[in-house]
């Protein structure tokens, strides 16, 4: 028996429902084929977006899409994306396959998109090969309601209203694929950059610098000391490999030792240290806390399933992978005061994606549904919550069986989520929330081996199921959990 407190009198800050966020690039067939058709597609869609994925998007709440990149982002010129389609420029997409890239899917496009998923688009812009006047061109063209060059272009491509655009990155992974920058060069082409990315009537933009890899600590130091003073957000770029970090030895998806799991998880929980200490550099220079933390990328890296285009980074997506996901949106969860956003990569078909395709068949993934089960933390208030563990792996890592977190939201209901990685052992938790002792309870699982994984023939094999294992007697609840699983407790 383990003791999980929640302590609905300590109430943390509000967790932004954008730390539950997607990433979207133009990258094998996230964009194409997985998310957008066309419209003269067999496969149901509107306005060209695939109806299917939209639904199942909508279904979890979606707050905040990414697009157009990634590394794409430092190559991409919007202008080649608007207009008629049958004169927009074809180019190769040098980061990712080397294909044709045939701008079908641009600005208005991406618009679209968030309209029909309701979310808001988070749009990163071109530092790397692009400049400051086409840069501060497309903020006019998407924001400025009044008479304007680009404003008129807008308009002429059958778009008379500005959109509403908050979220807007000068660039992407700068110290890399955007142009291979030292911190002091891109930290003042941010400030030159920035300036030109104007507010126009209302639309107040959030600007957001780009951030260390991994524990680049030097990186959040200069680009905080020198631009953190114009940026509202800085962003941290963090993927969990089970092997090293070389790009030809990152593990399988599916049929993995378990010691690569445990390696996965431990690497996962790397996240926790790297958010404390990037902050603890930011808010040595904005000690009022006006920058913010976002972590616009993050989830599994591993090899692409075999026969796959390289380029494409397409990998299944297992137990293993929801695990990743609720450690890590725990985590994000108990940040909240200082973690903003967060975008995991990428939406569909992608490294850790939600929703996986193949021709007109659609299969949500295990992290989809961890993402769904999650979702009533969305703009919720966070609790204090504390869970008793042991440790669990094998003879190199050993890690706490259990990990947690927990929200109120407005309406009073309580959401208190756990992981319980060890593959052996169910445990039962005796959960105590003050206050709350003949609340309605209602227990969702979502469990299978560490491998287990939806395909297109059997896309059911991992789906969270409504637990009847637990007891409520005395105002006492108690609930087994089962090895490998992920859980979410609701009490109304
Ligand atoms: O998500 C895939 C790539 O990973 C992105 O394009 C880039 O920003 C990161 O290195």
């Amino acid at each position: 028996m383990a003791i999980l407190q929640v302590n609905p009198a300590k109430k943390g800050a509000v967790i932004n429902k954008n730390l539950y966020g997607h990433f979207s690039e133009h990258l094998g067939r996230c964009i194409y084929n997985g998310m957008f058709v066309g419209k003269d597609s067999p496969i149901p869609n509107v306005n060209g977006m695939r109806t299917d994925v939209v639904e199942a998007l909508r279904n979890i709440k979606i707050p905040v899409l990414r697009w157009p990149g990634g590394c794409f982002a430092d190559e991409y010129h919007w202008k080649d994306g608007i207009g008629p389609k049958e004169t927009r420029k074809r180019m190769v997409n040098t980061n990712w396959g080397g294909v044709v890239e045939d701008n079908s899917f641009g600005t208005h496009e991406f618009m679209e998109l968030c309209r029909q998923l309701g979310c808001e688009p988070y749009v990163n812009g071109n530092v790397g090969s692009g400049t400051v006047q086409e840069m501060s061109e497309w903020v006019e063209y998407m924001t400025f309601d009044g008479v304007s060059p680009m404003a008129e272009m807008r308009k002429q491509n059958g778009q008379e209203k500005p959109w509403k655009l908050k979220y807007f990155a000068v660039g992407n992974e700068n110290w890399g694929c955007g142009g291979n920058m030292r911190p002091e060069f891109y930290a003042d082409q941010f400030r030159r950059y920035a300036t030109y990315v104007r507010n126009y009537g209302d639309n107040k933009v959030y600007k957001i610098a780009c951030g260390p890899n991994v524990d680049d600590y030097e990186w959040t130091d200069k680009v905080m000391a020198i631009a953190g003073k114009f940026a509202d957000a800085i962003s941290l770029h963090y993927y969990t490999r089970p092997r090293s970090l070389a790009w030809d030895d990152k593990g399988p998806a599916t049929g993995f030792e378990e010691c690569e799991y445990w390696t996965t998880l431990r690497n996962a929980l790397w996240m926790n240290e790297l958010i404390e200490n990037h902050l603890a550099i930011m808010r040595r220079h904005d000690p009022e806390r006006h920058v913010d933390l976002i972590v616009d990328e993050w989830g599994t890296w591993y090899d692409v399933e075999p026969g796959t285009n390289p380029g494409f980074l397409y990998q299944q997506n297992t137990m293993r992978d929801a695990l990743v996901a609720a450690l890590t949106l725990n985590i994000f969860n108990r940040h909240a005061d200082g973690v903003a956003m967060a975008n995991i990569a990428q939406i569909v078909n992608v490294l850790q994606a939600v929703i996986l395709t193949e021709g007109e068949k659609m299969l949500l993934t295990p992290t989809y549904h961890v993402f769904e089960m999650y979702k009533g933390h969305q703009n919720a208030t966070l609790l204090e919550s504390w869970v008793e563990t042991h440790d669990v792996g094998d003879d190199k890592v050993q890690l706490p069986n259990l990990q947690q977190s927990a929200s109120v939201d407005e309406n009073g209901r309580i959401l208190v989520t756990v992981a319980n990685i060890s593959l052996k052992d169910s445990e039962t938790l005796a959960v105590s929330v003050p206050g709350k002792e003949q609340a309605k309870v209602s227990v969702r699982v979502l469990t299978g081996s560490m491998d287990a994984h939806n395909t297109f023939d059997a896309p059911e094999t991992v789906k969270p199921v409504d637990w009847t294992d637990y007891k409520q007697e005395n105002g006492v609840l108690t609930v087994t959990v089962p090895p490998c699983s992920v859980t979410a407790i609701t009490l109304d």
